[in-house]
C-alpha cells in the first residue's frame, strides 16, 4: 500500500492524525486497490480448510504474484510444458473450477468443453482479448476477466520509444555502424523527423493512447489528432490537446500515427494502400495494437518505395515474425518482439489481478476488469 500522498510523519500529531485516517484510507483502497487481498478474505475464510477449488493456470512461466494468491485457497494444476502444448492443456483443464489463462493461445469451444460444465471463472492475463472466442464463453455465462489499464505506462513507454527509434533511423543508423559504413563526413547523414512541432495522429485514442499523448505532451509538439467511434470526454481532449477526426483527416494531417486500437473485422487491415497513399510521405507509423490491424504486404511496399518515411512496430503478423520475413530486410522499420507490456512489475501486476478476477469469479463476485 502506497502512502506517499500523506503528509510524513514528522510530528506525533501527525503520526495520531494519520492513525486516525488510515483505518478510513484502509477502507478506501480495500475498494481501489487490486494488490490488496483483503476484499476477498470473507470467501477465502469460508474455503481456506477444504479448498473447494480447482484452478489451472495454463503456462508455467505465470508470475509468482498470481500464483501466491490463487494458491490461498485454490488446488492448482498448472500447465508444465513450454511452449505451453495444447494437448497438456485440454488435459489438466478438465473438472477445473477456474482457468488462469496465461498465454496467447485460442481459448474456445474446444477449451471450455474439455473443461466441462462446473468452469465458472475465467482470467486472461492481457489487455487485448482477440484470441478468445467471447461469444462462445458469453453463450455459456462464464465470467470473464482480463488485464487492462495496468500495462497503460509500460505499452506507452515503449511507443515512445519506438516513434523516436523509427523517426530517427536507429536501426538503419545501427546498421551503418555494423557495416563499416560511418560516413559522418556528410552533412545530411540520416537525418530523421522531428517530435517537436508535429501533430500526432492516434487511431484508437483509449487508455494507452491517452498515456501516449500525455508522455509526448513534454516533446513540444503541436496537436494530437485522433479517430474513435466515439468522442472522448472534454476535459481530457483540452487536457491533451486532442481532437477527433475522421480517418482520412487524420491519416493526411499525421506527422506521427499510432496505432492503439483494438482488433476488430472493422479495423482488421484497415491500414492498407489506400490509407499509406493518403499519408505524409515523411510519416512514421506506429503499431504498438496487433498486428493484424495493418496489411503488411501493402506497408511493405509502402516503407520500400518510401511511400511514408518509417515504421516502428512491436506487434506484427504472424508473431512470431520468421527471420527471413521481408520486413526485416528494409532499413526504415523498427521491429520489436511484441514486448510492449514486459516489465517485470507490470507483468507482475497483471498476474495479482488475474489472480483476483479468478478468485472474484469463482467467489460469485464482480471481477475487477471483466471483459464483457
Ligand atoms: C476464518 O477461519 C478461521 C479458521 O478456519 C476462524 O478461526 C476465523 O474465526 C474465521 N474468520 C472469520 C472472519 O470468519
Ligand atoms: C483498404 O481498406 C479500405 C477500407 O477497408 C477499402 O475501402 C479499400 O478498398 C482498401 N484498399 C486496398 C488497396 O485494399
Amino acid at each position: 500500500m502506497r502512502l506517499s500522498c500523506w503528509p510524513s510523519l514528522s510530528s506525533s500529531r501527525m503520526a495520531v492524525k494519520l492513525n486516525l485516517l488510515l483505518p478510513l484510507f484502509c477502507c478506501v483502497a480495500l475498494l481501489v486497490t487490486p494488490n490488496d487481498g483483503s476484499l476477498l478474505r470473507s470467501s477465502r475464510n469460508r474455503t481456506m480448510s477444504a479448498k473447494p477449488f480447482k484452478v489451472l493456470i495454463t503456462h508455467p512461466e505465470v508470475p509468482q504474484s498470481g500464483i501466491d494468491l490463487l494458491k490461498e485457497n485454490c488446488e492448482l494444476v498448472q500447465v508444465q510444458s513450454l511452449p505451453p502444448s495444447r494437448a497438456e492443456l485440454l488435459q489438466k483443464i478438465k473438472g477445473v473450477d477456474g482457468v488462469f489463462w496465461g498465454g496467447h493461445d485460442a481459448l474456445n469451444a474446444e477449451v471450455l468443453d474439455a473443461a466441462g460444465p462446473q468452469l465458472k471463472s475465467i482470467s486472461t492475463m492481457s489487455a487485448g482479448i482477440d484470441y478468445v472466442d467471447l461469444e462462445e464463453v458469453k453463450r455459456r455465462k462464464i465470467p470473464l476477466g482480463h488485464t487492462p489499464t495496468v500495462l497503460n505506462t509500460a505499452v506507452a513507454d515503449l511507443a515512445v520509444g519506438l516513434l523516436i527509434a523509427a523517426g530517427r533511423r536507429f536501426h538503419e543508423a545501427r546498421r551503418k555502424i555494423d557495416t563499416d559504413n560511418w560516413e559522418n563526413y556528410h552533412l545530411n547523414w540520416l537525418l530523421g523527423q522531428d517530435v517537436r512541432d508535429s501533430v500526432i495522429g492516434f487511431f484508437g485514442f483509449g487508455g494507452i493512447g491517452q498515456a501516449i499523448a500525455k508522455r509526448l505532451s513534454g516533446f513540444d509538439i503541436d496537436q494530437v489528432l485522433y479517430t474513435t467511434r466515439r468522442r472522448i470526454d472534454r476535459e481530457t481532449e483540452k487536457e491533451l490537446n486532442a481532437k477527433k477526426v475522421e480517418f482520412d483527416e487524420l491519416l493526411a494531417k499525421s506527422d506521427f500515427v499510432v496505432i492503439a486500437s483494438p482488433l476488430t473485422p472493422a479495423t482488421q487491415g484497415i491500414f492498407n494502400a489506400t490509407a499509406f497513399n493518403k499519408m505524409k510521405k515523411t510519416a512514421v507509423l506506429v503499431n504498438i495494437a496487433r498486428g493484424k490491424i495493418v496489411n503488411q504486404d501493402d506497408l511493405y511496399e509502402a516503407l520500400k518505395s518510401n511511400r511514408i518515411f518509417a515504421a516502428g512496430l512491436d506487434v506484427v503478423d504472424p508473431e512470431p515474425l520468421p527471420p527471413n520475413n521481408k520486413l526485416l530486410a528494409l532499413d526504415n522499420v523498427v521491429i520489436l518482439p511484441h514486448i510492449g507490456s514486459a516489465t517485470t512489475r507490470t507483468r507482475s501486476d497483471m498476474a495479482t489481478i488475474a489472480a483476483h478476477n479468478v478468485l472474484r469469479g469463482l467467489a460469485g463476485e464482480r471481477m475487477l476488469s471483466p471483459a464483457y
